[in-house]
């Protein structure tokens, strides 16, 4: 950690959760708890609840989790120490020099090495497109019709066609070896003791993340031959499902709405054509956190995938992440089977925005989807057509808008409007139900501690369960704690995080210390890891009998080692190892925890 651990619990004493999160979202007091529209995901009656005794926020609905610090990170999609900084600033507190621990400081060098890199790569491939060798490349790029001022916007560059010329060319500058290796874009050879590129004979795209800097490149071939496009792989400061290529250039636009593409060309492509509010996923699915990096900047998505059925499916696949992420979703189809990209070559930049124009719902997309798989006129067919549109217009909260849809299939299929809207809400109904009854098993699971889970593995809900509340039950109850320390450590959780906090909790506990929840959560520093920690505390686990505790603890501890000893009976290399394992195992046996 950059600061020490009392200067992050200032600054969290200093914000108080509930007002913080209020300059966010309204909220309104319920018993001891606030509760509100979660701002992470789109919903019409509150899930979203923040408690000041624990000074933690807990959505029931997405699972979004943790202190003000991990709020403010995951509403302005920024880092820990970004968030402190925030925070302190908010509350008028000066942080102190941060102190980097030897091993922090190396990283943080390496994270600059490796931006220093890419950039002066960058310059590389750029002067290689332009120098001799890159004639070849270059009459592509004007083939595919690519303005010399786009080339340079988006720094198109070649990767030459030797074995390490842009290792020399690093090497020359005085880049570490490690460094090198870490950025991807160098390799070390298989058999002999030398370096090669990742890259050669390729047109290269820079990837920028938001803030413009290069931290990666996608090489296209320009002949026929596999892979068509080869990515950098994942770095420390590259991530395909936390980036997307473009968005640089689109938050400046500032418009309201961004259209997603598939690929680099297609991307360059419409920008060129005038459309600057455009990103794209980089060969990867569209997920959450593509989503979450979208919503600081636009309210609407238009997706532009490619016509044939792979692009239909990632739309229909990128839908419901965007609709619960709260954008407002169109979805625009290229006709005659052309990538966005030919479609422009051919028909001009005006015939491409009227296509944006016309871009449908996203309900009208899914429906029409769902259509073309029956056959309209046979009537079984079509009562099938009914109940899959009928789903999906109940996920629809506004009764105006789902009107607009009820007409439209009540139309299509001559069925009545009234029959269309029961068949919806038999829907609702069933949804009710099952929500109903997944939260009534969830209770019991949470209650009855999976006593019939034999085989374990470490991220099985059981164990998962198992180590969530062993932890709270310590924290809530410092005399259990003291019961089980003997059959159960820190060491015996197989999940690293889960492990990672009980050592915290324990250390507090046995210096006779309260466990803060709040301050606990951010021993982590990932958005995901604090997310995690702030479900422990969220729980409410309650036993009615000591009783039944005992049973629950027991079972559970020996859940947790048996657990933990499969993953290292798996990773064992010795007959000792595994002897070692076999008898712990037999002594999870004796394990008995009376209250
Ligand atoms: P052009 O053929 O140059 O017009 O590219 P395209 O964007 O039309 O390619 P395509 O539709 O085949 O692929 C869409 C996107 O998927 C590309 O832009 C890449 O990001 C990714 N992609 C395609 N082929 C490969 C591949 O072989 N490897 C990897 N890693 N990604 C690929
Ligand atoms: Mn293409």
């Amino acid at each position: 950690m950059l600061y020490p651990r009392e200067v992050i619990e200032e600054v969290r004493l200093r914000n108080d959760i509930v007002e913080v999160i209020r300059e966010y979202v309204p909220l309104k007091k319920q018993g001891s708890s606030y509760f509100g529209l979660c701002p992470f995901h789109n919903e019409n009656t509150p899930s979203f609840s923040v408690n000041p005794e624990k000074q933690l926020f807990y959505c029931f609905g997405c699972g979004a989790a943790g202190n003000v610090i991990g709020f403010i990170m995951k509403i302005e999609g920024i880092d820990f120490v970004e968030a402190l900084k925030k925070l302190a600033d908010r509350a008028g507190y000066k942080l102190p020099e941060a102190e980097y621990t030897k091993e922090e400081a190396e990283k943080v060098k390496l994270r600059e090495e490796l931006y220093e890199i890419h950039k002066q790569a960058g310059l590389f491939f750029y002067k290689a497109l332009h120098s001799s060798e890159g004639n070849r490349a270059l009459e592509y790029v004007n083939k595919r019709k690519i303005s010399l001022s786009i080339q340079k916007k988006f720094g198109l560059g070649y990767a030459p066609n030797s074995k390490a010329a842009l290792y020399e060319y690093l090497k020359n500058k005085g880049f570490s070896e490690k460094a090198m290796l870490e950025s991807g874009l160098i390799m070390a050879d298989k058999y002999k003791h030398g370096f090669h590129d990742r890259f050669y004979n390729r047109l290269m795209f820079p990837i920028f993340d938001v803030r413009g800097r290069c931290i990666a490149f996608g090489g296209r071939i320009m002949e026929k031959g596999e892979p068509k496009y080869l990515n950098s792989p994942e770095t420390m400061i590259f991530s395909k499902k936390r980036n997307l290529y473009g968005l640089n250039f689109a938050k400046t636009a500032k418009k309201k709405e961004i259209i997603i593409v598939e690929g680099y060309m297609d991307l360059i492509t419409i920008f060129q054509a005038g459309f600057k509010n455009v990103a794209a996923s980089l060969g990867t699915a569209f997920n959450h956190e593509h989503a979450m990096l979208l919503k600081k900047f636009v309210s609407d998505v238009i997706l532009v995938f490619d016509s044939d059925q792979a692009g239909e499916n990632a739309a229909l696949r990128a839908i419901p992440i965007l609709v619960d992420g709260g954008f407002r979703v169109r979805v625009m189809q290229v006709p005659d089977g052309k990538d966005p990209d030919e479609f422009i070559k051919s028909k001009g930049s005006l015939e491409f925005g009227k296509l944006l124009v016309d871009a449908v719902s996203y309900m009208t997309f899914q429906i029409n989807c769902a259509k073309k798989k029956y056959n309209m006129a046979d009537e079984e067919q079509k009562i099938l057509f009914t109940r899959e549109a009928a789903k999906l217009i109940s996920s629809i909260h506004s009764p105006i808008e789902r009107e607009v849809y009820i007409k439209q299939i009540s139309k299509e299929t001559g069925i009545s409007d009234t029959a269309v809207i029961q068949e919806i809400s038999d829907t609702d109904k069933k949804r009710d139900r099952n929500f109903y009854y997944e939260s009534k098993r969830k209770k019991i699971q949470n209650f009855s501690s999976n006593i019939s889970v034999k085989n374990s593995i470490s991220n099985s809900s059981g164990v998962i369960q198992a180590q969530k509340n062993i932890i709270f039950l310590c924290c809530d109850n410092t005399d259990l704690y003291f019961k089980i320390k003997k059959f159960l450590k820190a060491d015996d959780f197989p999940d690293s995080d889960y492990s990672h906090l009980m050592e915290y909790a324990s250390s507090f506990i046995e210096s006779g210390k309260n466990i803060i929840p709040a301050d606990a959560v951010s021993i982590f520093d990932t958005d995901e890891k604090q997310q995690k920690a702030a479900a422990v505390f969220s729980a409410n686990v309650d036993y009615s009998s000591s009783e039944e505790l005992s049973k629950a603890l027991t079972e559970e501890i020996r859940l947790i080692k048996r657990s933990k000893l499969d993953c290292l009976a798996s990773s064992a290399t010795t007959i000792e190892q595994l002897q070692k394992i076999i008898k712990a195992k037999k002594e999870i046996e004796d394990i008995d925890i009376k209250l």
